[in-house]
C-alpha cells in the first residue's frame, strides 16, 4: 500500500517529497526544534542526507514513511511511521513541528491520525514511541493520544546532548487498546 494522503480538521498530511526539502532544511536547522535530538543544527548537506533517507523509507515499508503536514497551506513540521526492525505488524510513531506552530494541539491531532491510519488502514497490532526522558513536550504528546510509558532505557551517542544523562523513554499503544478509545 502506498502511503495515502492523510486529513485531520486543521492539517492535510502528504507523503514527504522534494517539495518539502527547504522546510526540512529550516526544521532541522533550528537549535530549538533539534534541542533532544543533536548536540547542534543541522547543515543542509545533513539535511539533504536525511530527506534521501526520508523518502526511502516509503519504498521499503508498505504504508509507512514521512508526512508533511500543513494547516492552511503552510508548513508545520513532519510525521513519522516507521519501521521496527524484525517486526511488520509495529511501527514506531514520531513528529517535528516548527516552533511556531508548538503547543496548538497540532503534534498530537497529526499523531492520532497516523494511529488510526497504523490500526484502520494498515492492521497494525501496536505502534511505540521514543524520546528522550527530559523531552517533557515529546512525552505529554505520546501521552496525549493514548500512548503509555512501557520502560526506561539507556542509548549510546558519539556525543549526547545535554539531559541524555536521564536516558530514554519509550511509551506504545496496542490496536485493542486504541480501539477501546474510539468507542463513544
Ligand atoms: C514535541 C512537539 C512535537 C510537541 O508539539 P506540539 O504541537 O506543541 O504538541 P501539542 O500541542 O499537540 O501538545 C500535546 C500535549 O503535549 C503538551 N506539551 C507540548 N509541549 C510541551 C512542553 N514543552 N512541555 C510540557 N508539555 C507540553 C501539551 O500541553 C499537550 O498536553 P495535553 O494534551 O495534556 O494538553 C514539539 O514541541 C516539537 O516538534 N519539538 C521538537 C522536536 C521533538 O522533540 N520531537 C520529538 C522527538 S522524539
Amino acid at each position: 500500500m502506498p502511503q495515502p494522503v492523510l486529513r485531520t480538521e486543521r492539517l492535510q498530511l502528504v507523503p514527504l517529497a522534494d517539495e518539502h526539502l527547504e522546510s526540512e532544511v529550516e526544521l532541522d536547522g533550528h537549535p530549538e526544534v533539534m534541542r533532544y535530538l543533536e548536540p547542534r543544527p543541522r547543515t543542509r548537506e545533513q539535511v539533504e542526507e536525511f530527506h534521501r533517507r526520508r523518502l526511502a523509507l516509503a519504498t521499503e515499508a508498505s504504508g509507512l514513511g514521512f508526512w508533511a503536514g500543513t494547516a492552511a497551506g503552510e508548513f508545520v513540521g513532519w510525521w513519522l511511521l516507521d519501521v521496527v526492525p524484525g517486526d511488520d505488524r509495529q511501527a514506531e510513531l514520531g513528529y517535528r513541528l516548527s516552533m511556531r506552530w508548538w503547543r496548538q494541539g497540532l503534534a498530537s491531532e497529526g499523531a492520532r491520525e497516523l494511529l488510526r491510519h497504523a490500526f484502520g488502514d494498515l492492521g497494525l497490532t501496536r505502534v511505540i514511541a521514543q524520546t528522550m526522558a527530559v523531552n517533557a513536550g515529546s512525552r505529554a504528546t505520546m501521552a496525549a493520544v493514548g500512548m503509555a510509558h512501557v520502560r526506561d532505557f539507556r542509548a549510546e551517542f558519539d556525543e549526547p546532548v545535554p539531559g541524555a544523562e536521564h536516558g530514554e523513554v519509550e511509551y506504545a499503544i496496542t490496536r485493542d487498546r486504541w480501539l477501546a478509545g474510539q468507542r463513544p
